[in-house]
């Protein structure tokens, strides 16, 4: 089903109201699929010390969706006694493993999702649509950060990476993206605040990897020293390095059999690093908003590279559990990029920052207080991002030294 949820034939609040209960059941499956065939005592750990234990994601969901289900649209209280457990600010994440069990947390969620199905029975969709866009965007994002955490423990033990045949390497050359206006970002009822509203960009010309930077491409980085040479980094990122001692993406395997997949699991300093060792650079938001979706023959954004619908055309949802070849899809963004959405998010140039306009919903806490000249933006999805947060305009946004997203990166370079 399309993000704007037109076409039907009844009223659109009655279609609405079937929209949002069939998505919310939807992508609860994904989330507590993720959780099936995992150790309950393992849920409980914690991975790395910037991500709390899986469980408590769970908890969070629950707790985020009673706050704003039960206590906005339906003036019931929420849960108190679950407040300090899993709102964002309430246990440190230190003290994030004393969570309760797995069984009582899935009650927990259970127990909120009934009083949500109820409010979203009479909830009025025409005044709150935003509020469950948002709702199932939240879970979403958490879904995706659950299986960043579940890949951490397994990094314990084995790689992560995929399980696709070879096939013939793909193009890995440039598209060149003309100069002019485009428009970023989105008015659409599922946006959500720091994708509004959408507004006008002009832009030089410039050219923009086809796919993803991949392994193969990588590995000569690597090889060549590029991790121990000063003259690639930023001073930030040599910093960075000095202290990080890095060897190798996270998400790193040098089996060849990844030599098509795209890089997964490195800092904004190391993608910053490749792209000057190779002479190019990282893109702009607005370039890659403009090469994954501006379709200059109509004037218009499209919602994804290949269209207006959401189709199989990337590797997304959770549905392949891993990173797979890039370019293998046939259909390509309006300047021909490929695997834009889907596979890993890819790091840009720009600061995390609001739109000429924007307005924070549904707290500022959620995007506003990220606008701080410290975190970069990601764009395009991941094979964990689940459809709901899965679009061209969709904005992502880490610490340039994060390194446990499913985050990899293509290089622009200008005009030659
Ligand atoms: C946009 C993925 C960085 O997980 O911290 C979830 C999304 N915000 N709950 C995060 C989010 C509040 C956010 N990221
Ligand atoms: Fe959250």
């Amino acid at each position: 089903m399309s993000l704007q949820c037109t076409g039907s034939r009844s009223s659109p609040a009655v279609s609405l109201r079937a929209y949002f209960q069939q998505a919310l059941a939807d992508c609860r499956q994904l989330t507590l699929n993720l959780v099936a065939d995992v150790q309950p005592e393992l849920l409980k750990r914690q991975a790395h010390a910037d991500f709390s234990p899986v469980s408590w994601h769970l908890g969070h969901i629950a707790y985020t969706e009673s706050l704003w289900t039960a206590e906005h649209l339906a003036d019931r209280a929420g849960h108190a006694n679950y407040l300090r457990l899993f709102a964002a600010d309430g246990l440190p994440k230190a003290e994030r493993e004393n969570l309760p069990d797995l069984l009582e947390i899935l009650a927990y969620l259970g127990e909120v999702r009934s009083q949500t199905l109820k409010a979203l029975s009479t909830t009025d969709l025409l005044a709150y649509a935003s509020l469950w866009h948002w709702l199932l965007q939240h879970e979403s994002q958490h879904a995706e950060t659950m299986a960043m955490v579940l890949a951490l423990h397994r990094l314990e033990e084995a790689s992560i990476l995929g399980r696709s045949p070879q096939s013939p390497p793909p193009d890995s050359d440039m598209v060149y993206v003309s100069g002019g206006e485009s428009v970023q970002g989105s008015n659409l009822p599922a946006a959500i605040d720091n994708e509004r509203p959408a507004h006008s960009v002009s832009l030089a010309g410039y050219w923009i990897d086809r796919t993803p930077v991949t392994c193969e491409q990588y590995r000569q980085f690597i090889e060549a020293g590029g991790y121990q040479q000063a003259q690639w980094w930023t001073p930030e990122g040599w910093q960075w390095q000095q202290a990080a001692q890095v060897k190798a993406p996270l998400y790193w395997t040098n089996a060849s059999t990844f030599d098509q997949h795209p890089v997964c699991g490195v800092s904004w300093y190391e993608a910053e690093a490749y792209a000057r060792f190779v002479g190019k650079r990282l893109p702009t938001e607005a370039e890659w908003a403009k090469a994954a979706g501006w379709d200059a023959l109509i004037g218009q954004s499209r919602l994804y590279p290949w269209g207006d619908s959401l189709r199989d055309e990337c590797n997304y949802g959770q549905q392949t559990g891993a990173t797979t070849q890039v370019g293998q899809f046939v259909h390509t963004s309006p300047y021909g990029c490929k695997d834009m959405l889907g596979n890993v998010w890819e790091w840009t140039d720009t600061w995390f920052a609001g739109y000429p306009g924007f307005r924070p919903f549904p707290y500022a806490g959620y995007s506003q207080v990220y606008f701080d000249q410290a975190h970069r933006v990601l764009r395009g999805g991941s094979w964990a991002t689940p459809r709901w947060a899965l679009r061209n305009s969709f904005r992502n946004w880490y610490h340039p030294h994060r390194r446990e997203a499913f985050a990899g990166f293509r290089c622009a370079a200008k005009e030659r």
